[in-house]
């Protein structure tokens, strides 16, 4: 299969020296990328900044903006059969991006701030026959949440987190996540390493391709 994975926070400029961005340190979507490569799949990740080295035999597409996330999985999206997006794409922006740095003059500044675009909802309305597959980073009730993300977003499959936990979510080699299919169906998997996660993801979508 051609599989395009996003991986990796955004990073929403401020000023030249500031910017909006979030925990995420890329390590769940490279184990995506490196495990479906070994797998025998052809990837493509789209990278928001990270310190990771790149996955062997895997094109990468460095971005940096929600914006640039957005055009880059657009361009590949004619391309690929699936989409993973476990990028954690930075909600909001700055509304003006300011050229200089932003002085310190004893008056706090007010930073007005705007949406980024929703890049699954944005490609899920063209998606055809291709299989699309969502986080849901929560510190709620991360099954409720992620079975709203899933209809709301029309994704095949969503992955569940609870990035509340130490050993799980954001910056850890492990991750304890549920897996739910547009089926209804919910598959709690125990805490493994990323690239075991990552393995039980793209074997559900191995077989999901199969039968379709
Ligand atoms: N996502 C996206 N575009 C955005 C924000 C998120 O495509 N602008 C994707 C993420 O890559 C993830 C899924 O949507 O696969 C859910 O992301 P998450 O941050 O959990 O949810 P949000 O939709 O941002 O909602 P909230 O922050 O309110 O939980």
């Amino acid at each position: 299969m051609k599989i395009l994975v996003t991986a990796g926070p955004t990073r929403e400029p401020i000023d030249p020296v500031r910017f909006i961005s979030n925990r995420s340190s890329g390590k769940m979507g490279y184990a995506l990328a490196r495990v479906a490569a070994g797998m025998g799949h052809e990837v493509r990740l789209v990278s928001g900044p990270v310190c990771l080295a790149a996955p062997e035999n895997v094109r990468v597409f460095n971005v940096l903006t929600a914006e640039e996330m957005l055009a880059a999985v657009t361009a590949n999206m004619k391309w690929c059969h699936v989409l993973i997006m476990a990028a954690a794409v930075c909600d909001w922006r700055p509304v003006k991006v300011s050229r200089t740095k932003i002085k310190k003059t004893g008056e706090v500044p007010s930073i007005a701030i705007e949406q980024t675009p929703d890049i699954l909802t944005t490609v899920s309305a063209r998606k055809g026959r291709r299989v699309i597959v969502g986080f849901a980073a929560e510190t709620g009730d991360p099954i409720a949440e992620a079975a709203r993300k899933l209809s709301a977003k029309k994704l095949d499959l969503i992955v569940a987190n609870d990035v509340s936990r130490a050993d799980a979510g954001f910056e850890t080699d492990t991750n304890r996540v549920s897996l739910l299919d547009c089926a209804g169906v919910v598959r709690h998997l125990p805490l493994m390493s990323k690239d075991a996660v990552a393995g039980k993801i793209i074997s559900w979508i191995e077989q999901t391709r199969s039968t379709v």
